[in-house]
């Protein structure tokens, strides 16, 4: 009988920065579900990948002064890029795709077609207020304070010829689908999405972009690409040969669990299906809304400098550990505060304290008193019954928590198992029947009942932490048939497992977690962090005062300042400068500064510069800013602000 198949994904990432701790964390947790799923004995098929399209990426590619395609390759496949850390973190995704790859472009473009084909998609013009960042356009009902509703960050007036596809069709069975059974989970994410997106009312969408390049283009109409999204999507399903002939396992694997944060569920559970009804495919079995990964509350951002790096954590702590921390602390559907006395709290009590601890314990327990091995005969006395009971009820009770996802919850039966594995070896002292010959049959069965405990144990944990399970099951010599979710105990059975009926042989190993001095490791890691500080510049050749005087400084005050269309740097300031007149100055600081944080304020600006256009704007002069430059050369400017009491017009000398 063939097996039952599950498709499982990631997201597929932005590859426009190195990937952080929260991506890692999305990864690793899919990957422990697809590695659950193989335990029970489906035929899975995980994907992860990268996409790769969009304004963002061509405009990361320009900075960086390469063009897009060797900029993500660089991303995705370059030392220390994307492959790299999934390889490093043990993901086990059967496939990668790249939207980059010439097999989905194509497929992409026979979807789109199809969808215009069918009425779905016809040609219009979009007003709207677009999100460069998130490459998103909203309406102004979307907003949030007139920001963008997923990141924040301002948004610009912008409009262009477009296709649209009619996701007001879809509106009444997207919604009927979002109401029925378990689409969409958590649950509390369902009602965000009626009451958010759907009650007021869902518009067509805008589905393609003539303002850049770096897309999948619309193959009969050159000037358009594919709007992103459209194209990131469909990755799920052309990745397993749909619309194409690079694979054939579509039929096989459809439908899928699609895994996503929680930010991209809006994609995910309304546009997402709406598409899949356009083209008459089935729709996803699961999406699933993961939580973030905050620091302090917030968001990791690269601008406030609290990014975590995952290859640094894995290094100092190791891979499991660290996807065991992960997945161990924080419910899998709500944020988590992420910090490194946390992560290393729970590496000492779970892993060291109660997990090693079980195994190093029984396994020289078992050499000390049997020189390795456990005898057969053995003697059953009055603690063993909770410990078998436990044993034989733990892994029905976790596979109902990881059949739901909630991968911490598994674990935290698991940990129940170890806790109480723990406990009954204080109970039988085993150090006290050593001591007793005719006791050792006693002995012989608290040992086996032991090494059942972790037997159990270790089947369970291997979706989080493989490798150590491995090792593990090396030192209590169970064989690759006692390894298996077959060869479990059952709640409902009377004797523990033929493991427990032979004799055992045990194989004292290395230490899987050795304790970590928390003090000794929290300063190590505060080091790392602390920015090193660059060589201080050669002051430069002499200049006469006169020469200096020539300088026009003076201090002006802000009136407005708004972001430059299609810069990610420029903002444009109308300043006060003390002449009666306005003058315009740009200046590239968006990357530090929003708009708004800057009216009212008075700075400094030199003013006989030249004039100088920037994006089709003219600039007379420029605004000071002080330049803080790390040991890699980036830079963070520090505008130059003057106390309010300095007169406007107010010259530097
Ligand atoms: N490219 C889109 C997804 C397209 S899927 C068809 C995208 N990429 S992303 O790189 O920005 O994010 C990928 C995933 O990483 C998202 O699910 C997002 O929620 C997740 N995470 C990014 N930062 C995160 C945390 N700090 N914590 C947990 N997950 C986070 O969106």
């Amino acid at each position: 009988m063939s097996k039952e198949t599950f498709f499982i994904t990631t997201p597929i990432y932005y590859p426009s920065d190195k990937l952080h701790i929260g991506h890692t964390y999305c990864t690793v947790a899919t990957d422990a579900i697809a590695r659950y799923k193989r335990l029970r004995g489906f035929d899975v098929m995980f994907l992860t990948g990268t996409d790769e399209h969009g304004q963002k990426i061509e405009e990361k590619a320009k900075e960086a002064g390469v063009t897009p395609q060797a900029f993500v390759d660089k991303i995705v496949e370059g030392p220390g890029g994307i492959l790299d850390l999934w390889k490093l973190m043990n993901i086990s995704n059967d496939r990668f795709i790249r939207t980059t790859y010439d097999y989905h472009v194509a497929a992409i473009q026979r979807i789109f077609r199809k969808m215009y084909d069918n009425g779905d998609i016809y040609k219009g013009a979009y007003k709207g207020k677009y999100c460069t960042p998130c490459e998103s356009f909203w309406t102004e009902s979307q907003l949030v304070n007139g920001c963008c509703p997923d990141c924040g960050r301002p948004v610009h007036d912008a409009e262009e010829e477009a296709y649209f596809f009619r996701l007001s069709k879809y509106a009444k069975p997207v919604q009927e689908l979002l109401e029925s059974g378990t689409f969409l989970e958590p649950a509390s994410r369902v009602n965000e999405m009626i009451n958010n997106f759907i009650k007021p009312g869902l518009e067509d969408l805008c589905v393609s972009r003539t303002s850049f390049k770096w897309g999948v283009p619309v193959d009969f109409d050159p000037g358009h690409v594919v709007y992103v999204w459209v194209d990131a999507l469909f990755n799920y399903a052309t990745a397993l040969g749909y619309m194409n002939d690079r694979y054939h396992d579509y039929e096989k694997y459809w439908p899928p669990v699609n895994i996503v944060g929680k930010e991209i569920v809006r994609f995910h559970s309304i546009i997402w299906p709406a598409m899949l009804m356009s083209v008459g495919e089935p729709i996803p079995k699961k999406v699933y809304g993961h939580g973030w990964l905050v620091i302090d509350g917030g968001k990791m951002s690269k601008s406030k400098g609290n990014v975590v790096d995952p290859y640094l954590l894995a290094e100092k702590f190791g891979v499991d550990a660290l996807r065991f921390f992960l997945l161990r602390t924080f419910p899998f559907g709500s944020d988590g505060n992420f910090s490194n006395e946390l992560l290393i709290n729970t590496i000492n009590s779970d892993l060291a304290n109660a997990f090693g601890n079980l195994v190093s314990r029984t396994v020289a327990m078992v050499e000390k008193y049997f020189g390795g091995t456990v005898p057969a005969e053995r003697e059953a006395g009055a603690p063993d019954d909770e410990l078998l009971s436990l044993i034989r009820e733990t892994p029905e009770r976790y596979a109902k928590q990881m059949d739901a996802f909630q991968l911490h919850l598994g674990l935290e039966e698991v940990f129940r198992l170890i806790a109480r594995a723990n406990k009954y070896i204080d109970e039988t002292t085993p150090w006290i029947l050593a001591k007793d010959e005719t006791k050792k049959a006693r002995l012989a069965a608290v040992m086996a009942n032991l090494l059942e405990a972790i037997r159990v144990t270790l089947i369970l944990l291997t979706p989080f932490i493989p490798d150590t399970c491995a090792k593990a099951f090396e030192q209590i010599g169970a064989a690759e048939s006692e390894r298996t979710w077959d060869s479990l105990p059952v709640a409902s059975g009377n004797t523990v497992s033929a493991y427990g009926g032979h004799e055992i042989t045990v194989h004292r190993g290395e230490t899987l977690f050795p304790r970590i001095d928390t003090a000794k490791m929290l300063e190590e890691l505060e080091a790392l962090h602390k920015p090193a500080t660059p060589p201080a510049k050669p002051v430069l050749p002499d200049v006469t005062i006169d020469e200096f005087a020539k300088c026009d400084m003076r201090v002006v005050k802000i009136l407005s300042c708004e972001a430059v269309k299609k810069s990610e740097k420029l903002l444009k300031f109308t300043l006060d400068d003390g002449s009666g007149a306005e003058r315009t100055i740009l200046s590239g600081i968006h990357k530090f500064y929003e708009p708004e944080q800057l009216v009212g304020k008075k700075a400094v600006a030199i003013l006989n510069l030249p004039p100088r256009k920037m994006m089709g704007q003219e600039s007379n002069g420029m605004l000071l800013s002080a330049v803080k430059e790390d040991t890699k050369g980036n830079e963070e400017l520090h505008l130059m602000i003057v106390s309010d009491d300095v007169p406007v017009g107010a010259q530097l000398c």
